[in-house]
């Protein structure tokens, strides 16, 4: 079942990146290249399946074109991982079990790729076929999501900074719910802005969103730890060699795996009021801390 939720999201994922990245022969051919090179790779596709599944639950079935919010989220998404692993930010050499953009193309091309992604996806949320006020919500969600204040950007600078040094729990708490958990959240409301949430149910997917998405973080960093790079499709152990501020270096392995389950109970707790609709997004919350990639 939740395979099927997962490999399902995914081919309607990429069939619309497909649609919506400018195709390798397009001129300058570079920077397509470059773009689908690291679209392309076989990430897991969760911030559009939260999407999907989030507008599924509010509307009842999947609403028609969600598929393009999924893949402008996805574009957003790895232009932030493009950037992360630029030699300036976390300087990593394999993405999602490829050189990363940067070690294919260049420093330069790596750097507008990432660029592209972002205001290709900007250019597809102002497409969606939704009612206009539900669009501009929805870009204005998901640009706060991945901006300065509590967003992606905001907690990439702080983890950039925290880096060699022995952060208060309250510091690594905004890294990961600024730089991962913000851009979670506007996967969850924006899919259920999309189906036509009323401010209630924005609420109840905001909170749940905050919760996982830190969740989700805790995880990523208890896999670099426990995980070999070959299972990662990156690089393994980067955190402790970049000595990066991490649940498991402040709290020990057996700490961040309780928060990390604690963290999805509540938020589990969230979609009470759903009933039976809530089903797929809680086996989702469940998969984020279970996963071991
Ligand atoms: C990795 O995200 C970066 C983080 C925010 C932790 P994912 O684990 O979702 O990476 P992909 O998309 O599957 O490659
Ligand atoms: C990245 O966090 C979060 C982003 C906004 C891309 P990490 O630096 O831990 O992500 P990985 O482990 O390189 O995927
Ligand atoms: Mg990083
Ligand atoms: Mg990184
Ligand atoms: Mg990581």
């Amino acid at each position: 079942m939740l395979q099927e939720t997962l490999e399902h999201g995914r081919r309607l994922t990429d069939a619309a990146l497909e649609r919506l990245i400018p195709a390798e022969t397009q001129h300058p051919v570079s920077i397509h290249k470059a773009m689908r090179h690291s679209v392309f790779a076989g990430g897991k596709r969760l911030r559009p399946v939260l999407c999907m599944e989030a507008g599924r639950m509010i509307a009842g079935s999947l609403p028609a074109g969600i598929e393009e919010l999924g893949a402008a989220l996805e574009m957003l998404h790895t232009y932030s991982l493009i950037h992360d692993d630029l030699p300036a930010l976390d300087n990593d050499d394999l993405r999602r079990g490829r050189p990363t953009c940067h070690k294919a193309f260049g420093e330069a091309i790596a750097i507008l790729a990432g660029d592209a992604l972002q205001t290709q996806a900007y250019e597809a949320l102002a497409r969606l076929r939704c009612p206009a006020e539900s669009r501009v919500r929805i870009i204005e969600e998901i640009a706060r999501g991945t901006g300065t204040v509590e967003g992606m950007i905001g907690g990439q600078v702080v983890d950039l900074e925290a880096e060699r040094s022995k952060p208060t729990a309250e510091m690594l708490e905004y890294i990961h719910r600024s730089k991962t958990a913000a851009l979670i959240t506007a996967s969850l409301v924006s899919g259920g802005l999309y189906a036509g949430a009323t401010d209630d149910e924005v609420r109840k997917l905001r909170a749940f969103g905050q919760s996982v998405g830190l969740a989700f973080q805790i995880v990523d960093d208890i896999l670099d730890v426990t995980q070999t790079s070959e299972q990662l499709g990156k690089t393994a152990g980067k955190d402790t060699a970049a000595q990066k501020a991490t649940y498991p270096a402040l709290f020990g392995l057996e700490e961040s795996e309780r928060q990390a389950d604690s963290l999805v109970k509540s938020a589990l707790e969230q979609l009470q009021g759903f009933g039976e609709r809530a089903n797929t997004l809680k086996e989702l919350a469940r998969y984020l801390v279970e996963r071991k990639k």
